[in-house]
């Protein structure tokens, strides 16, 4: 609509099959919690009503996606859903050469395997976990250069995701000859999502540049990075989405990307990169672990969905809509009082647990404690990203992580507005009588990732 006379940002498709959803009672919520040690990630899923942990892998798919899936090719060598593929991503990300993979973190273990290696840094504006976890197992150190307005949740910045450009020219002049490799993560997924600008990729690559560093960007959600741009920067109002990614990509000389992200698909990922000699050692480990390089783990099947999911994330409609729904939730709970990271991210909200949750203290995991309230309070499960995530260093001892965060992550195309509305209404809730809530203990955790599989219980 040329015009645009309405303010309705509606979702920009019809509901095409559906999934029934399980109504569970406050019982058998708190029956569940227990079970699972307090560790959301141990709930069976049918358990959950809203499902708001992670926005990966989780999306609903359209209906040229799953018409590809029928179309996949499962050739083991030379597929052209292999070629779809190809182009779809060369077309957005013209690197020379394009790996599959089962998901992101697989190529992140090829990449490092590769690069990493004891005595070398790779620096980030927010390393993943997985991304972390992957290069620290080479024995490498990951190191994070968040600008610092990124660390105060309730500080508003435009591209809270940027790199502290001056901190990365300091750890490249003491250190050069250790860093393989600079990484810019986009959206910053460690505080909620927040943008990293062009002016900041570029001024990174400068740096990058006078060191002759290659700068490999984790590219899992571009689209919406790239959304930001248009609207918030300078300069981008009338360039096409698919241009701003294109320009981004140009300034990179590589990328790891998970699919299960702004690909829109749910299985998925890829390494892509311009350098022919550490590509060719990439791909020798790509055959061990993932499979031939024109499968990589994949079956042709992903492949398509992936290709035609790549031309759906760049879809300005889309994305207006997808940035706007974040928003809604997250100002309408800033307007009910609940402290929350802004601005807003693009693929999810997070509460500040800390903030909400004073009486705590951060060892007695104000996140852990927020985030199983909002389930028993309404069968909403959400993520701890904080002290129970980041707060276990490697030689065992604890320490508080720079923030308590509960992010919550919102599926793409998967919950409709009224949907959303529910949990406004349950964060509220559970908000109001915050000072209540126990914090937790640890009863037992393994000694990496513990977030995944620990268990707790709440305090006294
Ligand atoms: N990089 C970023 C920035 C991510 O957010 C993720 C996954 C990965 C890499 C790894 O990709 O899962 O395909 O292996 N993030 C998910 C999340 C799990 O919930 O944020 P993967």
């Amino acid at each position: 609509m040329a015009e645009d006379p309405f303010r309705t940002i509606f979702e920009p498709f019809r509901i095409h099959s559906v999934e029934p959803m399980r109504i569970t009672t406050w019982a058998e919520r708190a029956a569940a919690l227990a079970a699972a040690g307090y560790n959301l990630f141990e709930l069976r899923a049918e358990d959950v009503l809203i499902d708001l942990l992670t926005d990966s892998g989780t999306g609903a798919m359209s209906a040229e996606q799953w018409a590809g899936v029928q179309r996949g090719n499962e050739a083991y060598a030379g597929s052209p859903s292999f070629r779809r593929f190809r182009a779809a991503v060369t077309g957005l990300f013209p690197f020379r050469h394009v790996l599959p993979t089962h998901q992101g973190r697989a190529a992140e273990k090829i990449l490092f395997t590769v690069t990493g290696g004891p005595g070398r840094v790779i620096p980030n504006n927010t390393h993943f976990d997985t991304t972390r976890a992957n290069i620290e197992f080479t024995g490498a150190q990951a190191v994070d250069l968040p600008i610092p307005e990124g660390l105060q949740p309730a500080l508003r910045h435009s591209f809270k995701g940027n790199m502290d450009v001056a901190a990365l020219h300091g750890l490249l002049a003491e250190r050069a000859a250790a860093v393989p490799l600079v990484m810019l993560t986009v959206t910053n997924n460690s505080g909620g999502g927040q943008p990293v600008s062009m002016a900041n990729i570029r001024a990174v690559r400068e740096v990058c540049d006078q060191y002759r560093k290659p700068l490999f960007l984790d590219a899992c959600r571009f689209a919406e990075n790239a959304w930001f741009i248009k609207t918030r920067e300078p300069g981008y109002a009338d360039v096409p989405v698919a241009d701003i990614v294109r320009q981004m990509a140009a300034l990179a000389d590589g990328m790891t990307m998970s699919a299960k992200k702004d690909p829109l698909a749910n299985i998925g990922g890829w390494l892509a990169l311009n350098d022919d000699s550490l590509a060719e050692q990439c791909r020798s480990l790509e055959i061990l672990t993932e499979g031939f390089p024109t499968y990589g783990g994949l079956a042709g099947r992903d492949l398509e969905a992936i290709a035609q999911g790549l031309s759906e994330c760049i879809d300005e409609s889309y994305l207006r809509y997808r940035v706007r729904s974040i928003a809604y939730l997250g100002e309408a709970l800033e307007r009910a009082g609940v402290p929350v990271v802004v601005p807003f991210g693009g693929h999810a909200v997070s509460l500040d647990a800390r903030a909400l949750l004073t009486h705590l203290d951060p060892l007695h995991y104000p996140g852990q404690a927020l985030a199983c309230a909002l389930y028993q309070e309404g069968g909403v499960r959400a993520c701890e990203i904080g002290t129970v995530m980041f707060g276990l260093r490697p030689d065992g001892t604890e320490a508080p992580a720079t923030m308590d965060l509960v992010r919550l992550a919102v599926p793409r195309r998967t919950y409709t507005q009224s949907h959303i509305d529910y949990v406004i209404e349950v964060v509220t809730r559970v908000a109001g009588r915050a000072g209540q809530l126990p914090g937790m203990r640890i009863v037992s955790q393994p000694r990496q990732l513990r977030h995944f599989t620990a268990r707790f219980a709440p305090l006294d």
